[in-house]
């Protein structure tokens, strides 16, 4: 049955990597128009027969023609961008070795590398004596957050969770959707997710938020957490950890930093003052997989409360699996929400050798000068509207036109017709006003002036095609 075809394997593996590398380097996105009925049609199989190879070979060949090519610096859709090929060639070891993460027995390689990029993040953070896992992705490292929150703040939680009525965390109005989604999960309720105010800059206000703390705890609400962002997911914005460190000792809170986005920002001259009062916070997210360039996903929990991960995560019925014969566990199953979990370490491992912190530095601070660089072509340029100045990587801005009444209808088809024709994938949001603009994220390290001014050229192409042609 198992039996490897090491020639042609390795062919395909050589076909593929020099495919990817080509689009790559293409002018444009390609062209993917297939839709989900198309590609049920191409990829139907009743899967019930055995195959020959030549048919993976064909699966190999419409996977990657009808893939979108994030590998490019025109996909500008979300917060990651590109394949790094260093990150990609720890990824195969996962792969090929195909083992859990649940426990040393079976990843001792894994659980040392785990181990040691967690130390060297926590080291980041100025954590001393901290502790980490990696988890499923930022939003997972946010629900780890409030967890583990819930059960430090509030002792005896996870035993007896009635003694604690209204459950509620606060967050910034522009943070990310997964503390929602997590508080559904841990039996919260999205109202158990207080959204604060933001002032100018986009920032948590700590005075409104000291004030929403007083009064949930008057209602005989339960507050256990207040979640910061550092680098929100459309204005780039960094909450000031310092404000909130204050607020939440005076309320005995747990303060976590959402940095899924933001907290590479450690590695840069340019940007580390955002992130300053770092270790003032209790827990933090870190996702490797979007700035630094990782494979998805790539993700940590952080925090610095020792133990924490196992008093609150772990049980004492596992005993078919965790045995302990070490008078020190090496096994991160019992901090772990999940059983069974992928090797996630080699890859930003892997990448990490290549490029070292001097690597990550560079590739922030070459996507800074290009920030600079499209912020001045877009506040030189008539057509352009600067929305926001964002702190970090994100540039918000929109087209704007004396012929089209309807400006977020008119950026949205400007969107459309690019995706459209396979030139540049940029994702837009609209606000709570209804106001919608390009929310553009540097985060390919392919990226340069030139692609830049060729994305401002495809945009006013199309534009102009819209005015003439109407909505
Ligand atoms: C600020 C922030 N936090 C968390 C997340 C969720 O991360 P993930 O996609 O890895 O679950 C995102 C995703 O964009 C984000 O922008």
């Amino acid at each position: 049955l198992n039996q490897l075809d090491l020639p042609k394997t390795m062919t395909l593996i050589e076909q593929t990597f020099s495919r990817v590398w080509q689009n790559q380097q293409r002018d444009d996105l390609g062209d993917r128009k297939s839709s989900y009925e198309d590609l049920v049609t191409l990829f139907k199989s009743e899967l019930s027969q055995e195959q020959p190879l030549e048919v993976i070979e064909q699966f190999f060949r419409d996977y990657l023609k009808h893939s979108v090519n994030t590998a490019h610096p025109y996909f500008n859709n979300q917060l990651f961008s590109g394949v790094e090929w260093s990150a990609v060639l720890g990824d195969l070891l996962t792969a090929v070795t195909n083992t859990t993460m649940a426990t040393f027995e079976s990843s001792p390689v894994g659980t040392v590398l785990e181990s040691m990029l967690i130390d060297k993040l926590l080291a980041k953070i100025g954590y001393n004596n901290g502790e980490g896992i990696m988890v499923g992705g930022g939003s997972q490292a946010n629900m780890q957050a409030m967890v583990c929150a819930r059960q430090h703040v509030l002792d005896g939680f996870n035993q007896d969770p009635s003694r604690f009525p209204g459950l509620k965390i606060f967050v910034s109005e522009h943070a990310h959707y997964s503390f929602k989604k997590a508080a559904m999960v841990m039996g919260l309720g999205v109202r158990g997710v207080v959204k604060v105010p933001v002032n100018a800059q986009n920032q948590m206000d700590a005075a409104v938020l000291d004030q929403m703390i007083q009064s949930a705890k008057a209602s005989g609400d339960t507050p256990f957490m207040v979640a910061a962002t550092a680098g929100t997911t459309v204005y780039g914005a960094f909450d000031q950890i310092p404000d909130l460190a204050e607020v939440c000792s005076k309320h005995n809170l747990w303060l976590h930093v959402d940095g899924a986005w933001g907290a590479p920002a450690f590695f840069s001259d340019r940007y580390s003052k955002h992130l300053l009062g770092s270790e003032l916070a209790d827990s933090w997210t870190w996702d490797a997989h979007k700035l630094m360039g990782a494979t998805l996903t790539s993700s940590f929990f952080l925090s610095r409360h020792k133990n924490n991960l196992i008093q609150t995560n772990g049980l004492d019925d596992c005993k078919y699996i965790f045995h302990e014969d070490d008078a020190v566990s090496r096994d991160f199953g019992p901090m772990s929400l999940q059983c069974g979990r992928r090797v996630t370490s080699a890859s930003l491992w892997t990448q990490w050798l290549k490029e070292g912190d001097a690597g990550f530095a560079k590739k922030v601070d070459h996507l800074d000068d290009v920030k600079k660089y499209m912020l001045d072509k877009i506040k030189q340029h008539p057509r352009f509207e600067l929305i926001a100045e964002a702190p970090f990587l994100n540039i918000c801005f929109r087209v704007l036109s004396d012929k089209i009444d309807c400006l977020s209808l008119f950026n949205e088809k400007i969107r459309e017709t690019l995706k459209a024709r396979g030139q540049f994938l940029v994702n837009y949001y609209e606000d709570k006003n209804g106001l919608l603009f390009f929310r553009f994220i540097l985060s390919n390290s392919l990226f340069t002036k030139k692609h830049a001014d060729s994305f401002f050229a495809f945009l006013l192409e199309v534009a102009d095609e819209i005015e003439v042609s109407g909505l």
